[in-house]
């Protein structure tokens, strides 16, 4: 494996450009926004932006519906300003890895309105299209992630297209090389602009089982989510090496795949350097914990216990093969904060906590925007205070199947995506500063307190924190390199862990509760030195008894 590789030792930053900052007063967020907010983004140490999608697009979900590949929305700039911003990076010394959605398209993308303007256009098999069934039901019975049918009808040609999200999502056939080749063509046009990368949205998703399979829906369902069926599906692997081969090799770039299901089996074969396909994967174990009976909705309670187990599993299985990517958050998510801390009294205290655990681990760390400074999930009183497709989608179902409003909100509250777009909290006059006109979101009423520019003038803030911990991920090759062990495997409390490289080894250890807790690791040697703690003392604790102040975490190294 080669061991040093650029992407290996950066931190990644994940900007939603809707919500990051309005540079012209519509209320959006915006590329020249951006530009403002870069020596901001210096400052804190990282060293990419990913960008979520900020192509020409109807916005059915916000972006990820793309209608031209080569075109700005224009609600965010134009070309020429995703020039400059691309030279005010590089300027800097930050890189720009963009989101490539080619799972599917707009409707209004004009691959698809041509496909779907008769079934002799030479553009028909673009697109996933069949029959309905002689039941006049549509060809399978999948379910789109969205809610409803993963098939809608289309008068003009009588029949049925995929779509595995929203119904202005088509997805595309990759089963035909003239959609490989276009998208191929499209990648290398940005590549030659000068980006860094690409983070593939739902890619292992873009193989279809050619079969059409079917199953039972679970009692109480009609249908059957599309993913599960086309997950890691049979050509994934080829079609993934073969745009590697064509694309990706002849640049110096990064690649992360994001891939609902995978396995830590699949990320060797997706990750493995000789494989030649991605350089990570975005796996979703972690964020399936509050899974049940209705998916993410179920917001089950989590362990600690089953976090470590999946976030460990992770770590051993990429030790030698792959790399793994870290993140706790993104657009798609709610805040860490207020999912795995305590968004309350031990806000800052258990943000920090939550930094040092994912920031000491083996991997590539991605930070969502606003985390570094610990914001929260929000609770809008009313659902057209919402404006996610999915959410949206979600609770009108629900609704019409005759479920409880307040229960409905309250998993809205808990796991909805909108708690990660509220727009940034930048300061505390109005609109937290993110724009001088109405922001297309509402803003969490808490910016009043949650700023950045509170969070820059008080040197103990989260902000300060995090800008450490990426400042310590370049001094020590241990957190790049080392080799990761878990300890206190059955704590529910604590999660501690040790990293080594050559004769070098750091400790780290979080409290994950709002107690004390007496923390025991008799077999290790003495701490030597302390690294980071979100302690206001730099006193270290004597090993191997010890008592953890509520959510103190803590990197030493050992002697
Ligand atoms: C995953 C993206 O992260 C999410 O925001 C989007 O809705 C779906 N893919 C569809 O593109």
């Amino acid at each position: 494996m080669t061991e040093k590789n650029w992407w290996k030792e950066s931190v990644v930053y994940q900007i939603y450009p809707r919500s990051f900052h309005d540079s012209n007063g519509d209320g959006i967020g915006d590329l020249q926004g951006i530009i403002q907010k870069l020596d901001y983004l210096k400052k804190l140490g990282i060293d990419v932006i990913w960008l979520s999608p900020v192509y020409d697009s109807p916005n059915d979900d916000n972006g990820y519906d793309i209608r031209d590949y080569q075109k700005i929305m224009d609600e965010f700039g134009t070309m020429e300003d995703f020039d400059a911003l691309l030279e005010e990076a590089h300027k800097r010394g930050l890189k720009i890895v963009m989101d490539l959605v080619v799972n599917h398209t707009s409707d209004e993308h004009a691959w698809f309105v041509e496909s779907r303007s008769s079934k002799d256009n030479p553009k028909r098999d673009y697109y996933i299209w069949k029959k309905g069934k002689e039941n006049g039901q549509p060809p399978t019975n999948w379910e789109s992630a969205f809610s409803g049918s993963a098939w809608k009808y289309d008068e003009a040609t009588g029949e049925y297209f995929l779509h595995m999200f929203s119904e202005k999502q088509p997805d595309l056939n990759w089963e035909n090389p003239a959609v490989r080749n276009d998208v191929y063509q499209m990648m290398r046009w940005w590549l030659d602009k000068g980006i860094d990368g690409f983070r593939m949205d739902v890619i292992n998703l873009i193989s279809k089982d050619q079969t059409m399979p079917e199953r039972e829906p679970d009692p109480g369902k009609e249908l059957v989510s599309a993913f599960e069926f086309h997950m890691n599906g049979p050509r994934i692997h080829e079609f993934l090496h073969e745009m590697n081969q064509k694309v990706l090799a002849d640049y110096d770039i990064m690649t992360v795949g994001e891939m609902p299901g995978a396995t830590v089996e699949d990320a060797k074969l997706y990750t493995g350097e000789e494989r030649e396909e991605l350089n990570m994967v975005f796996h979703f174990e972690h964020m399936g914990l509050w899974n049940g009976p209705d998916g993410k909705w179920s917001n089950m309670p989590w362990k600690l216990t089953d976090l470590k187990e999946i976030l460990s599993k992770w770590q051993y299985g990429l030790e030698k093969e792959g790399w793994n990517s870290l993140y706790w958050n993104n657009h798609d998510q709610p805040r860490v904060v207020s999912r795995f801390g305590n968004e309350k009294e031990y806000r800052e205290k258990s943000a920090k906590m939550l930094a040092t655990l994912l920031h000491g681990m083996k991997g590539t760390p991605y930070i969502y925007q606003g985390e570094e400074i610990g914001m929260t999930n929000v609770r809008f009183p009313s659902i057209d205070d919402y404006e996610d497709i999915e959410l949206i989608n979600w609770y009108n179902e629900r609704l019409a199947q005759g479920h409880n409003k307040e229960k409905l909100m309250e998993a809205i509250y808990a796991i909805g995506r909108d708690n990660a777009r509220t727009p940034m909290q930048w300061n505390g006059n109005p609109h937290a500063g993110f724009t001088t006109g109405e922001p297309w979101l509402k803003v969490n009423p808490n910016y009043i307190n949650i700023n950045v520019e509170a969070a820059l003038a008080d040197p103990e803030s989260i902000f300060y924190y995090y800008q450490q911990l990426i400042a310590l991920r370049k001094q020590e090759p241990t957190i790049v390199h080392g080799k990761f062990e878990l300890l206190l495997e059955d704590s529910e409390e604590i999660f501690a862990y040790t990293r080594n490289y050559q004769d070098d080894t750091l400790l780290v250890v979080c409290n994950f509760t709002a107690q004390n807790q007496t923390c025991e690791l008799l077999n290790l040697s003495a701490g030597k030195e302390i690294l980071i703690t979100n302690e206001a003392t730099d006193t270290m604790h004597t090993l191997s008894q010890f008592t953890l102040n509520p959510y103190e975490a803590f990197v030493y190294r050992l002697t």
